[in-house]
């Protein structure tokens, strides 16, 4: 069935198609994540999104999310993801126009500016930083948040274990995607 597809036409339609029943790649309407859709390698995309997509629809999209975020992330543990969540959930809410708290809300996180101008009462020393929120940039915010932008308000210690790190920015990719 993929042979008939040109590879990379092939990839994004299987990345694309978690939502879908699944039963045929061919006939999936490309309503495609835009988390998903940049950098994917074929390849790795098509194997992991295929490999999910045979469990459940929803583990194809989170599959395909993870793969697209490159690096280790396709071994993202959204169980552990979760939990580690548990230590921002205090300050941050995910859900899509949820309630900004002692820290903005963190919907679409994952690739979005950091700051943006309304919303949220941020600290001029995050807003002047021009950071955009890749996954290199959370992870070195999220290791170490003072070292990284000194003087912003998240008081928060850090996470030090790197696969902690890379479970809860998968996750936060996973959750908040569109
Ligand atoms: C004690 C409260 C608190 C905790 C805990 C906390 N944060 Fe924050 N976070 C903040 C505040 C406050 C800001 C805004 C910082 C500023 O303006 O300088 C922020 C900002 C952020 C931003 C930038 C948001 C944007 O819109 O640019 C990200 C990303 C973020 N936090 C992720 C996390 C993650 C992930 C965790 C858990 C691992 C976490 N935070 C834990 C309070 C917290």
């Amino acid at each position: 069935m993929l042979r008939s597809l040109v590879p990379l036409a092939g990839a994004l339609i299987i990345a694309a198609c978690g939502g879908e029943t699944g039963d045929t790649a061919d006939a999936a309407p490309a309503v495609y994540n835009e988390a998903a859709a940049p950098a994917a390698e074929p390849s790795a995309t098509a194997s992991s999104a295929a490999t999910a997509m045979a469990s459940s629809d929803e583990d194809g999209d989170a599959g395909a999310i993870l793969a697209a975020l490159g690096g280790d992330y396709a071994n993202a543990d959204l169980t552990n993801g979760a939990r580690q969540f548990r230590r921002c959930q205090s300050c941050h809410t995910l859900n899509e126009g949820g309630r900004h708290t002692v820290g903005p809300n963190l919907h679409g996180i994952v690739g979005r500016p950091a700051a943006p101008a309304e919303g949220f009462n941020y600290s001029p020393q995050l807003t002047e930083a021009g950071l955009t929120w890749d996954v290199e940039t959370l992870d070195a915010w999220i290791e170490n948040p003072r070292a990284m932008v000194p003087g912003n308000r998240m008081s928060f210690v850090g996470l030090r274990d790197a696969a902690d790190r890379r479970d809860v920015i998968g996750y936060l990719a996973v959750e908040t995607a569109d």
